[in-house]
């Protein structure tokens, strides 16, 4: 289908999130570290332990990093090139890249690079031959090098009706932000049983979702994406196999629009 604009593209798939980070519009990354994921990591933790977590429809979120900051095992997955390739230029990360064969044809994994990699790129800088600023600051360059380096993360490329449990096994956490509401409407059933077969035993997701309509401040309503989902429609598709509450609410101004975050913690049953 297209129109005096060129072809139409439907809401929420691929195509249309691509053609948003290329286009960079991109309002929904967010310069801070979100606030609930803050709080409720360390009481998700305290009752079961976690170690991997899992960052479906990751964009460049900030949260992943501070997440690897913090210690865990990190896996984003994204079907933008843009949004994996620029979490790691963004924070200077160095990277290696391969096929993620186990995921699917055309689909890549970057990952940190290792530390010896890293090094190596200071090592090959014939420092006699720099003027003595440039010593100093690439001085700095390796000592940042070598922080980044132990800010290990595994991002992959590809469409996330493709990722699976053979590709890096089950999750004990999961963060949704601006995954399951942002995702085109038919997806979201498919969606929902790779979140629920990813889950451990015992495993929590948190997810953002909106109350009520988003509006703009000038109080008219603004349509989706975000789409609006209410704690009946989470329960009717994660139980039984999981509990659903809601646990914090807020409100969120953004890029012109007022978000009525609502988080739900999904638990699946051990
Ligand atoms: C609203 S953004 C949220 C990004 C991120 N969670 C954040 O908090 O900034 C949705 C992201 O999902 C990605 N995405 C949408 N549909 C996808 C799909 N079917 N497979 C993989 N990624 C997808 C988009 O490229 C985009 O980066």
């Amino acid at each position: 289908m297209s129109d005096a604009h060129g072809p139409t593209i439907k809401c929420c798939t691929l195509q249309y999130w691509r053609k948003h980070w290329n286009d960079r519009k991109i309002n929904f990354h967010e310069p801070i570290v979100n606030r609930t994921l803050e709080e409720q990591i360390p009481l998700v933790n305290a009752k079961h332990k976690i170690h991997k977590i899992l960052v479906p429809l990751c964009g460049k979120s900030l949260d992943m990093l501070w997440m690897i900051d913090q210690g865990y095992h990190v896996v984003g997955v994204d079907g933008a090139r843009q949004a994996v390739e620029e979490f790691f230029t963004d924070h200077g990360l160095e990277w290696t890249e391969r096929d993620a064969t186990s995921m699917g044809p055309g689909c890549r994994l970057l990952q940190t690079a290792p530390v010896y990699l890293q090094n190596m790129v200071n090592l090959y800088v014939p420092a006699e031959n720099l003027d003595p600023v440039v010593k100093i600051s690439s001085r700095f360059l390796a000592v940042d090098r070598l922080l980044n380096a132990e800010r290990n993360i595994k991002l992959y490329y590809g469409g996330i009706d493709l990722f699976n449990r053979t590709v890096e096994g089950q999750f004990d956490f999961i963060w949704d932000r601006g995954g399951i509401v942002s995702l085109n409407r038919e997806a979201v059933d498919g969606y929902v049983d790779t979140m629920k077969d990813l889950l451990c035993p015992g495993g929590s997701m948190l997810i953002e979702s909106h109350d009520s309509v988003v509006f703009t401040e000038d109080g008219t309503d603004s349509p989706p994406p975000p789409y609006v989902m209410y704690e009946n429609e989470f329960k009717s598709l994660f139980e039984p196999e999981c509990t659903v509450y809601s646990i914090d609410r807020n409100l969120h101004p953004r890029a012109g629009r007022i978000f009525k975050n609502v988080y739900y913690l999904v638990t699946k049953m051990s």
